[in-house]
């Protein structure tokens, strides 16, 4: 899906993964993990930034990345209106080289979001955005449809993706949005440190 795409999905307010809150998961990972240090933090397709918002209440020195100009307007403007301190950049996560490397990438709703024929370039992205040693937080989306955005995955194409070059820290079923209850997994990755 094209910058123009995802542009004018926002230009004519068709969001309807916009649900006004962080996602619940996400929420509750940090919750129930005060003891993490409070490293960087890269949150691809972050659209209007409320898990940005998230990490950033947390401490997390946090970063969202969009390739729609007008979600980047949005998360910003949102962000300063919460007082909270984050950053925002406009951009393809999946070509784009970062600026510097991350400790965490946390994906919510962009894998899902991409073609399928661009999951090895997705996959490749998270490798390039992570320190070695750095943790890939995923809040998966397991729905079945082809004929996406959404684009359907499974748990075990997942580990197939990841498992060569990444440990498993974490496999569970996560609170959910009340439409996504049952159909989200989420999956916490340590980036091999050789790697
Ligand atoms: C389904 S929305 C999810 C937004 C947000 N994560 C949420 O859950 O509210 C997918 C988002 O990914 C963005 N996006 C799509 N392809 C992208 C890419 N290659 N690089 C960066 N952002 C991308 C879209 O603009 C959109 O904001």
């Amino acid at each position: 899906m094209s910058k123009d795409y995802w542009e004018n999905r926002y230009v004519t307010h068709d969001m309807p993964w916009e649900k006004g809150a962080p996602s619940p998961g996400l929420v509750d990972f940090l919750a129930s993990h005060p003891e993490l240090p409070k490293g960087t933090v890269c949150v691809p397709g972050c659209g209007t930034g409320h898990d940005v918002r998230a990490w950033a209440a947390a401490g997390f020195d946090v970063t969202g990345y969009d390739i729609a100009p007008s979600a980047i307007k949005l998360a910003s403007e949102k962000t300063q209106a919460a007082g909270l301190k984050a950053k925002f950049a406009q951009g393809n996560f999946l070509h784009d080289s970062p600026r510097e490397k991350y400790d965490w990438v946390f994906e919510h709703t962009l894998f899902c979001a991409i073609d399928p024929s661009e999951r090895a370039d997705y996959v490749k992205a998270v490798g390039r955005w992570l320190k070695p040693g750095g943790n890939y937080l995923a809040v998966n989306y397991l729905i079945p449809d082809e004929d996406g955005p959404p684009f359907g995955t499974t748990r075990d194409e997942l580990l197939k993706w990841f498992q060569d070059d990444y440990e498993l820290l974490g496999d569970w079923v996560p609170r959910s949005y009340p439409n996504r209850t049952g159909l989200e997994r989420m999956l916490w990755w340590k980036k091999k440190p050789s790697w």
